[in-house]
Parts: C-alpha cells; sequence; structure tokens
C-alpha cells in the first residue's frame, strides 16, 4: 500500500464490531443452549478463524443471506463434537488461547495450530492453569502447536502472574465447564468483555475487586446482540484526527466499555477535543457517538496499569509520537514483544525508517516530540496493527510512504485502507 501525505482528516463513520466481543461471542454462542444471532460481528479475518474452529466443533453456524456480517450460531449447549482434524486458528491468538478454555472441559482431544507468528507465541500462560484443572495439554515447548486432552476438570483458585484478558477468559470459559467454583485473581483490571459477555449469555458471575469467581455447570442461553464498533480499530482514525487541528470526525455505535476507554483519556491528556452523545447499554457494553475535533498535540507518558490498558493502541500512539509537542514514552510493555509481531521492535524499526529519533527500551520506547518524518519504505512484519499505525503516522510525513505487506490489515479489519480514503483530504 502507497500511503500519501494529507492535509485534514472529516467525515463520520461507523466501524465493523469489535474483535475481543465477536471471538467471546461466538464462542459463547457455540455452548450456549438455543440460537443466537450477532449483528455487526467482526469482518476480520481472526474472528473468522474463530467461527471455522467451532464449525470443526460441530458447531452450526451461518452468514445471513445478504448480510455477511450478521451470524447465526446453533448452540449445541455446554457439549461440542470431537473434531477429526487440526484447528487453524490461523493468526489469532485470541482463538486459540479462549477457545483452549473450552477445549479443556470437553471429553475429547483437541489440537489446534495456526500460522508461523502465532507458533511463536507464548502458550504456558494458558497450558499451567488449565494443566491444574486436570486437563492433559502437549505442546511445542510452550507454543503452538496445542494438544488438549480434556474433560472432568476442577475448579481452581488462580492468580494470574500477569496482566492478560485471553487468559482471564479462558479460565473464565473453562471455569463454567468445571466442577465446582473457580476464582482467578488478576495483578490488574484488564478488559472485562468475558464477564460481560457471559452474564449476558445468563451465566452469574461475582467479582471482588480483582478477582472473579464463577460457578462451573452454569447453562447459557442463546442471545440477540449487535457487536460494538471496534475502538481499537477507531484509535487509527482517532490518531489520523489528532494529526491535523482542524479535523472533525464523527464515530457512531462505537464501543466504550471502560475497561477499553483508557485510549480516549490519552487521547484527551494529548489534546484531541472529544464528546460523546447516545451512550446506552447493550447486553452490558457501553456504546456511544464519538465526535472529535483536533487540536494541539502535548505529549505524554504511558506505563503501568495504563500500558495494560491501552495494549493494542500503543503501535498507532507510538507511530503519532513524533508529531506530538512533548512525545511520548511507553513503559511496563514487555507484553508487547510478544504480540503478532515484537511490536517494539516493529514500531522503533519503521520510525527510524521515516528518519525519527527513537530509543527502543527492553519494556517500551521513548519518541521525541517536534520531529518531522519523511516518507519511506516499511515492512508490516505482517502484524495488521503495525500496517495500519503507520499508515497514519504515513498522512503527516513528507512524501509517499510504501507499506509491505499491508493485506495483514484484514486480521482485523479488511475494509481499513479504504475507510481511511474515505475520511482524509489532500
Ligand atoms: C485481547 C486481550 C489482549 C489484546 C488482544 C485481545 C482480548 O491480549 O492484546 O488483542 O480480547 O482479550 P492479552 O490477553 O495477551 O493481553
Amino acid at each position: 500500500m502507497i500511503v500519501r501525505p494529507a492535509r485534514n482528516v472529516r467525515g463520520s463513520i461507523s466501524l465493523p464490531g469489535d474483535k475481543s466481543i465477536s471471538h467471546r461471542y461466538a464462542m459463547l454462542a457455540a455452548i450456549a443452549d438455543g440460537p443466537s444471532r450477532l449483528e455487526n460481528y467482526s469482518t476480520g479475518a481472526d474472528c473468522a478463524s474463530t467461527l471455522g474452529c467451532l464449525r470443526s466443533l460441530g458447531v452450526k453456524w451461518d452468514r445471513k443471506n445478504g448480510d455477511e456480517n450478521v451470524i447465526e450460531v446453533q448452540g449445541s449447549g455446554l457439549t461440542l463434537t470431537a473434531p477429526s482434524e487440526p484447528l487453524d486458528c490461523g493468526n489469532s491468538g485470541s482463538t486459540i488461547r479462549m477457545l483452549s478454555g473450552i477445549a479443556a472441559g470437553q471429553k475429547f482431544t483437541t489440537e489446534m495450530g495456526g500460522d508461523e507468528s502465532l507458533s511463536r507465541r507464548p502458550m504456558e500462560r494458558i497450558i499451567t492453569p488449565l494443566t491444574s484443572m486436570g486437563a492433559r495439554i502437549t505442546s511445542h515447548d510452550g507454543r503452538p502447536p496445542l494438544r488438549i486432552v480434556g474433560g472432568n476438570i476442577e475448579a481452581i483458585h488462580y492468580k494470574m502472574p500477569m496482566a492478560s484478558a485471553q487468559v482471564k477468559t479462558c479460565l473464565l470459559f473453562a471455569g463454567l465447564l468445571a466442577d465446582g467454583e473457580t476464582r482467578i485473581e488478576e495483578p490488574l483490571r484488564t478488559r472485562d468483555h468475558g464477564e460481560v459477555a457471559l452474564r449476558a449469555f445468563g451465566a452469574q458471575l461475582e467479582r471482588n475487586g480483582n478477582e472473579v469467581r464463577i460457578r462451573g455447570g452454569q447453562r447459557l442461553r442463546g442471545i440477540e446482540a449487535r457487536v460494538p464498533g471496534d475502538l481499537s480499530s477507531a484509535a487509527f482514525f482517532l490518531c489520523a484526527a489528532a494529526l491535523f487541528p482542524n479535523s472533525q470526525l464523527t464515530i457512531t455505535h462505537l464501543l466504550m466499555n471502560p475497561t477499553r476507554a483508557r485510549l480516549l483519556d490519552i487521547l484527551v491528556q494529548i489534546g484531541l477535543r472529544i464528546s460523546v452523545t447516545q451512550l446506552e447499554e447493550i447486553h452490558g457494553e457501553l456504546v456511544g457517538t464519538l465526535q472529535v475535533e483536533g487540536g494541539q498535540l502535548k505529549g505524554a507518558v504511558i506505563s503501568g496499569s495504563d500500558t495494560a490498558a491501552l495494549i493494542d493502541e500503543i503501535p498507532v500512539l507510538a507511530a503519532i509520537a513524533p508529531y506530538t509537542e512533548q512525545g511520548i514514552e511507553v513503559r511496563d510493555a514487555k507484553e508487547l514483544r510478544v504480540k503478532e509481531s515484537d511490536r517494539i521492535r516493529s514500531i522503533a524499526t519503521n520510525l527510524a525508517a521515516m528518519g525519527a529519533q527513537v530509543e527502543e527500551l527492553a519494556d517500551g520506547l521513548k519518541i521525541p516530540g517536534g520531529q518531522s518524518l519523511h516518507g519511506a519504505e516499511l515492512e508490516s512484519f505482517d502484524d495488521h496493527r503495525i500496517a495500519m499505525a503507520f499508515s497514519i503516522a504515513a498522512l503527516r510525513a513528507q512524501g509517499e510512504t510504501l507499506i509491505r505487506g499491508s493485506e495483514c490489515a484484514a486480521i482485523s479489519f479488511p475494509a481499513f485502507f479504504s475507510s481511511l480514503e474515505a475520511l482524509v483530504e489532500r
């Protein structure tokens, strides 16, 4: 993809369904009683991987005629069917980690793997607790492919060593299928879509501070839902708007869940003007319309619980950091090194290629402000968020930027480049 500089961002957009919620709704619809209808399901390849895996587990689902993004799922109840071949999770860490929780509770063996990037990603974070629940799991040195011998699992009390909503959700799903009451304590509050979705499907959960508890054996009932627009996809357009003082952008039906919306706080702190209207709660998820105007961009330090809450938005915040006045420093972000690519390295490499000064730290980045960048030939590192983040940096660079392998944007947002084109003015 070649991205040319722009002079402004203006317009209105509604985004495909949130990736985190789409995965969870599809998985819970699969093990619910009765049908579910999921509108505005994520268009990304990752959420299609989840649907593919569910089909291999005997779950019947269809895309509605005339609207590809409406998925109708026939719930199988808590018991799925033994797959006849390994499940293909593609590039999707969410699929393999969260579905492992369901596989652990099934009285059969499930094999799961994926592409080259997924095969490098750490899985001991789910293997350890699922094994203590009684699942027998083999892996390739803690990485995919996984072979899970499930069934007859027991509840656990587990203190998670890292902040990860995928792990928390995996264990809540396993807890639903286990004997007894599972308690999970997280070191920091991570996105709570797993809890919210479980409640939407009729399960009862208790939360006490950073601990969440679920009783095994609860039946779920199917739902009709419209998935809110993806806040992490919105981040690219919000950061594009941040680059131009006269920008005006409206995003309708956007996810506003407080455990995901730290991005909005940081953008306001940096200098965007944001107002929210039409706020409503749908199946426990906050949704609203966002109106955004550009301003003068200050800087920010992102660390601690902010880093965990913003983990998927850091690539694009880092990509616009050189254009801020004081720059952006990111700390406590070691997890970025084990995402779809080593995102700290990918960001530092691409910023440097555009002529930016940037310091790569073991757990983050220091990016001074007040810099001007030039167009360059960049790599996506086969990482959707890197491809999209640098197409935003390119909007304020001098000259054109070429992004190799930009088609990987389809992992979360196939229409990203055409949507961006529709909003930029040149
Ligand atoms: C996700 C949690 C985060 C995030 C990922 C989606 C989720 O991963 O980076 O894109 O839907 O729970 P971790 O659980 O590894 O932090």
